[in-house]
């Protein structure tokens, strides 16, 4: 997200940084991803479904799974529940929660942690990080100037 909490435009990331896009695949690659319909469509074709990792995609309106490698989800809150029901046998790995601000919104209660970047500045946006500060520690910090790496972990109940 951006400063002004912004994380999209006219359904496409409002700024590139090729070093995200690797520091997200790193994150990312071998496990589940699930993100919303609207992310999914914004997807570059080539990338669609995203390589090498387990792709689910939450809507509520489709009845067929948009691509044959990619799974479909009617609840974004149940697939997580059920995922973290069957932790430890899910050959999956870690689920990472891709987006966009719905699918971010839905999920956030079961969140155990947030690696986010920041992007310095505001730019035109109309989809945004929901807020999550309250809950959540910050844990480690890269700073590479226009942007940086965050990670965050839970709070523990007091
Ligand atoms: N900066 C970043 O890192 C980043 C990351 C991801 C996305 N984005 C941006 O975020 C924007 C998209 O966000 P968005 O909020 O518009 O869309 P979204 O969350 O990607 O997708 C919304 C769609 O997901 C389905 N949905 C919503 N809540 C659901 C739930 N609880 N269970 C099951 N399905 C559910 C619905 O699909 P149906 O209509 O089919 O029912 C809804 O229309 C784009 O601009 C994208 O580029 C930015």
């Amino acid at each position: 997200m951006d400063e002004g909490r912004g994380i999209g435009f006219q359904n496409a990331v409002p700024w590139h940084i090729p070093e995200d896009l690797k520091h997200f695949a790193r994150l990312t690659t071998g496990q589940t991803v699930l993100m919303g319909r609207h992310t999914y469509e914004s997807l570059p074709e080539r990338y669609r479904p995203l390589p090498h990792r387990r792709n689910v995609v939450a809507s509520r309106s489709l009845t067929q799974p948009p691509h044959p490698d990619v799974e479909l989800c009617d609840s974004a809150e149940q697939f997580v529940l059920a995922t973290r029901a069957g932790a430890g046998s899910d050959v999956g790995g870690k689920l990472w929660v891709i987006g966009g601000a719905e699918i971010y919104q839905a999920t956030l209660p079961q969140w155990d942690q947030v690696q986010l970047t920041l992007v310095r500045g505001t730019h035109a946006a109309d989809a945004y990080f929901p807020p999550f500060e309250e809950f959540f520690e910050l844990k480690e910090e890269v700073d590479r100037g226009d942007y940086a790496f965050r990670r965050y972990s839970r709070r523990l109940a007091a």
